[in-house]
């Protein structure tokens, strides 16, 4: 993936602003609280109440007050942005809530407060705004971020622009509100896929930008495939020599390099997103396999692979090939370890289309085991749940279909349904000590075309179908739990919304299949069950459209939402 320099983001967003604006006034009747017209935050939180008294306003004697451990970075990573967008100082200062000097906050102030005792989740947090200033609270350091990601969004757009010169009509204010908020599932994914079109270090930090925004908390980093091997390896420099130098439809390649892995990790850690690196293992490996004859059972080099086929490559399961194969597995896994602070290493599994089905569970074993050698917790496509043998607490990750899927007209014209095994391969991991992410394609693959299939805003046509199409409302009404049968909430350990981009090789491309489908699964993945309603999501979309517009995000803009012209 490139970013076209043609792109004309600034224009379009000033444009869009002015329609942002207008079309917030004029809106659908939400309430207008003293001068403020509130819709609400996506996702929306646990609990939301407007107040009475009047709205905060920002101003340039606004100071961050700092409370508890942590607190003062979550602050600055929240100032930076926000004093770029108002030209306020924005000072953080080290508070005390016990003394009445400069250290308490003032009317005029944003307290952010870490309190041990708050009894909140690590993620949740509580926000109170009003004449009296704004103060968010949490247990731990993630919940007060995520605090100030719901600030963001009931700030005026133009908080999201990187330069002062448009301040909002009616000042800064923020609506005197009352929240309190904590996620439903604990994981909450962007999976993006960088090998079938790389995606570059700066484009990665912008969406890790509007992930945050959306309280996403974990990027799915798709990092190797048939098509391309993007992340270097010190041990074996010829899988992005050779592996990194393809892409789908021939446009070039690109890697990350230790560095820039590690500046996609940093940025995502300041917004409490843990990064998750996959290595897609034993199948998918066209990219490796080229750069490496000694992997193949022939100990012939493939050629490089720039179409969009799937289940034509396989790791050798040869004895003797066995010692090459687990040398590049302990490699490989350990190099990815150490650049990993997170918990979860993902090693693939799905498609082992060209493996055979005794070599498949070898192939498996030895995976797994060079991956839980890490010290990591290993996370895999539900494939692998066909051996009994994963290490414990392997994570499952279920993309199949919904066990309920139905056929609708305007959905694909052949009967799609999930695989026999897919369900029982999944249950393999709860009966392991494992959880399950859920990610069935034909409601969570954002690369699923909308059923009016649009050109994208390059004027291509974008995505597939072999799943599903997908519209906003079918992402948004998806029950997790219905995912396959049997399941209870606890076996869920969260959900991912996934972009594969054999169809997609621009930033605009990509944005446009991403969002606003996106924000349905991270309310999917945060709210309570019944704290959902479609009829709300769509007019709080229109601030978080808004807000996207100011970002430059080229988003669709579905039917059925009132978005800024
Ligand atoms: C997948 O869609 N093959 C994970």
């Amino acid at each position: 993936m490139h970013r076209r320099s043609t792109f004309p983001r600034f224009p379009f967003v000033a444009a869009a602003l002015v329609g942002a604006l207008l079309a917030l006034t004029a809106c659908t009747g939400e309430p207008d609280r003293n001068g403020v017209v509130v819709t609400g935050i996506v996702p929306a939180p646990a609990e939301f109440e407007l107040a009475d008294g009047s709205p905060f306003t920002l101003t340039d004697a606004a100071r961050l007050v700092a409370v508890g451990g942590g607190a003062r970075a979550v602050a600055e990573t929240f100032a930076a942005p926000a004093r770029a967008a108002t030209g306020f100082p924005l000072p953080v200062v080290d508070g005390d809530a016990e003394a009445s000097d400069d250290s308490t906050a003032r009317s005029t102030d944003l307290e952010l407060v870490v309190d041990a005792d708050a009894a909140l989740g690590n993620e949740g947090y509580t926000l109170v705004s009003g004449a009296d200033g704004v103060r968010i609270t949490a247990s731990a350091p993630a919940g007060l971020f995520l605090g100030t990601q719901s600030l963001r969004q009931l700030l005026p757009a133009e908080i999201e622009h990187a330069d002062a010169t448009r301040s909002p009509d009616g000042g800064w204010l923020v609506p005197a509100v009352s929240i309190a908020d904590e996620p439903r599932f604990a994981y909450r994914a962007s999976l993006v896929d960088v090998a079938r079109n790389f995606i570059a270090v700066d484009d990665v930090l912008d969406h890790l930008d509007r992930m945050a925004l959306l309280k996403l908390n974990v990027l799915h980093l798709h990092l190797t495939d048939d098509q391309g091997w993007r992340l270097q390896i010190d041990a074996w420099p010829e899988l992005t020599g050779v592996g990194a130098s393809t892409s789908v439809g021939g446009g070039g390649g690109g890697f990350y390099t230790k560095d820039d892995y590690r500046r996609i990790v940093d940025y995502a850690a300041e917004r409490f997103i843990t990064v998750v690196p996959e290595i897609d293992l034993p199948g998918h490996t066209n990219a490796a396999l080229s750069a490496y004859p000694e992997l193949n059972c022939d100990g012939v080099a493939r050629e490089p692979y720039e179409g969009v086929e799937v289940g034509f490559s396989s790791l050798c399961a040869d004895p003797a090939r066995a010692e090459a194969t687990d040398r590049f597995l302990a490699d490989v896994l350990s190099e990815v370890a150490e650049l990993t602070p997170g918990p979860w290493i993902h090693v693939g599994g799905d498609e082992p289309l060209a493996t055979e089905h005794d070599d498949f569970l070898d192939l498996v074993g030895r995976i797994t085991t060079a991956a839980a050698a890490t010290g990591k917790t290993v996370i895999a496509y539900h494939e692998m749940g066909a051996s009994s043998e994963l290490p414990p607490g392997t994570i499952g990750h279920y993309w199949d279909l919904t066990a309920a899927h139905e056929m609708a007209p305007n959905r694909r014209d052949e009967p799609v349904r999930p695989y026999p095994e897919s369900a029982g391969q999944a249950r393999s991991f709860l009966e392991q000590g494992g959880r399950l992410v859920l990610a069935p394609a034909d409601t969570t693959y954002l690369d699923m075309m909308y059923p009016d299939r649009p050109a994208g805003p390059l004027g291509t046509e974008l995505g597939t179908r072999w799943a599903s199409t997908i519209t906003l409302e079918e992402a948004y009404a998806w029950r997790p739990e219905e995912t396959v049968e049997g399941l209870e909430e606890s076996d869920i350990l969260g959900v991912a919304a996934s972009i594969w981009t054999e169809t997609i090789e621009t930033v605009p491309d990509f944005e446009f299949m991403v969002f606003p489908r996106i924000a349905a699964i991270a309310e999917v993945g945060w709210s309570p069950a019944d704290a959902r309603d479609e009829a709300g999501f769509r007019t709080r979309l229109v601030t978080l459209g808004a807000h996207l517009d100011a970002l430059g995000v080229a988003y669709r803009k579905v039917g059925g939402v009132d978005w800024a012209e």
